[in-house]
């Protein structure tokens, strides 16, 4: 058996697999995020460790525990959990949408050997730029900072008491050469860091580390259970539903929405602003673009309305061509395509026949069209896109998969399973780790339905999403 923990931001999730990878339990603890400026986004890393104790234990409640043999961890990316030499917290970690060193990312961007090692635009939310920001801002902090970690690694420290990263975390951090991957000297030191500030690296799939006898004690676990590399959330819920190979896709509906391509081959295109990491498994890469406000943006319109955001989306009946209310979902600023951290939210055309379900479409349609703009991106560096299938919560609506799938010309396919994001891939990466099992696990998950484009629509959703970047290009600098 085999347990996978998925650090997201909105809460810990832990499933447990047998060794023919049927789910025997699972478990959720939630989680906060504080935001006291704007632009700002921090979570405290304790909470992290008292989210995954309640997970260890609750699955222990639904299952036996004593046949587990490996454990994957998967995570929310680019966090920078800062530690002194004794591995103690120095401030909350700075989270993955949190935007407030955008001038440090700016300056690092202009420094060429960023986008020609990593590959990739250097963007607020990764975690270098935070590194300028806390060294330009908090002096005290950076003078102490001993061990810089990606959320899932505290995670790790905890569980095995090493300090290791694994290539898909890392290369969202800005200091891996995401080629070679390895951390790069130069990059480092253009932070005023060494590799000794950094944890040593693993490929997902390999062992990290042997949980640490007392945890493996208080949660009935046998001894030498391996904790493997896992992986950041996005390449974890590939390998979780089968997007391994250059070709697979998936599009995440999650707190941010992410357009995800498997690729067997190191092919950057930094100026695009699409991501391009190493993948959770060896000699493998993907390309990402990345939306920072997918359900975030549902959400916030949900608080604003006072509904749940199911409430919202129940009341909207079936697929409709875009109206002319437009709404732009940069509410903490945007990544792909425009990387502008500065950019804000917006509502448009809002007239006297505006109500709530009208809104609530423009919601739906705003995010569609970043999607479509993340697919064109992606198209664009000459990634191929031949299966596409959802995952995350915000998937749950057919209204809104079907939106994407017409703004997109392509079927978008529904697991029958549940939706257990990173939590399942990292589940999958442990097995491999414990048993010596390759890409060959990571096989696609049985398909309950397959959403079709509605060709009809699919013309006023491409002037829709013109009309969309028009008011991007307007509002630039102003919003
Ligand atoms: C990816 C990204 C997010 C986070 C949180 O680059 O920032 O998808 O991993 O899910």
């Amino acid at each position: 058996m085999f347990i996978g923990l998925d650090l997201g931001t909105s809460g810990l999730k832990g499933v447990l697999i047998d060794g023919g990878q049927a789910i025997r339990a699972e478990a959720t603890a939630p989680l906060d995020v504080s935001r006291p400026h704007d632009g700002w986004s921090e979570q405290d890393p304790g909470s992290w460790l008292r989210a995954a104790d309640r997970v260890m234990r609750e699955l222990g409640s639904q299952a036996d525990l004593s046949g587990v043999r490996g454990i994957g961890l998967s995570g929310h990316m680019h966090g920078a959990t800062l530690l002194d030499a004794g591995h103690h917290v120095l401030r909350p970690c700075i989270l993955w949408n949190d935007t407030r060193s955008h001038r440090e990312a700016a300056e690092l961007d202009a420094d060429p050997r960023f986008r020609e090692v990593t590959g990739n635009i250097v963007f607020p939310g990764f975690t270098a730029p935070k590194l300028a920001w806390v060294r330009n801002n908090e002096p005290e902090v950076f003078a102490r900072t001993a061990l810089v970690l990606l959320p899932k690694d505290y995670l790790r420290l905890w569980l095995t008491g090493d300090a290791v990263a694994e290539m898909s975390d890392a290369a969202g951090t800005s200091w891996l050469d995401t080629g070679r991957r390895d951390w790069d000297d130069g990059l480092l030191a253009a932070t005023h860091l060494t590799r000794e500030n950094m944890p040593r690296l693993v490929e997902g799939s390999e062992v990290s580390g042997v949980l640490r006898d007392d945890l493996a004690g208080q949660w009935h676990l046998p001894k030498g259970v391996v904790v493997a590399g896992g992986g950041g959330d996005n390449a974890a819920s590939a390998v979780g539903v089968g997007v391994v190979k250059a070709g697979e896709a998936f599009v995440s509906l999650g707190t941010s929405g992410v357009l995800f391509a498997a690729s067997d081959a190191y092919q950057p295109d930094a100026a695009s602003a699409v991501h391009t990491f190493c993948h959770a498994l060896p000699k493998t890469w993907h390309q990402m673009g990345v939306i920072l406000a997918a359900t975030d943006a549902l959400n916030w319109f949900g608080r604003v309305v006072e509904r749940k955001p199911a409430q919202l989306t129940a009341e909207l009946g079936e697929l409709q061509a875009p109206g002319r209310t437009l709404f732009l979902p940069y509410l903490g600023g945007e990544r792909t395509p425009h990387n502008d951290a500065a950019v804000r939210g917006s509502f448009l055309h809002l007239d006297h026949a505006t109500d709530r379900a009208s809104m609530t479409r423009a919601v739906l349609e705003g995010v569609t069209h970043a999607f479509r703009d993340s697919f064109d991106a992606l198209i664009g560096t000459g990634t191929r896109i031949e299966r596409l299938i959802a995952v995350g919560g915000g998937s749950r609506s057919d209204y809104w998969v079907k939106a994407i799938a017409t703004s997109l010309g392509m079927p978008i396919q529904i697991p029958a399973a549940g939706d257990y994001g990173g939590a399942f891939g990292a589940a999958r990466l442990g097995m491999m780790a414990a048993t010596g099992a390759g890409a060959e696990v990571a096989t696609a998950p049985q398909i309950a339905r397959s959403i079709e484009p509605d060709m009809n629509l699919a013309p006023a959703f491409a002037e829709a999403h013109a009309r969309y970047r028009d008011a991007y290009a307007a509002l630039k600098g102003r919003a």
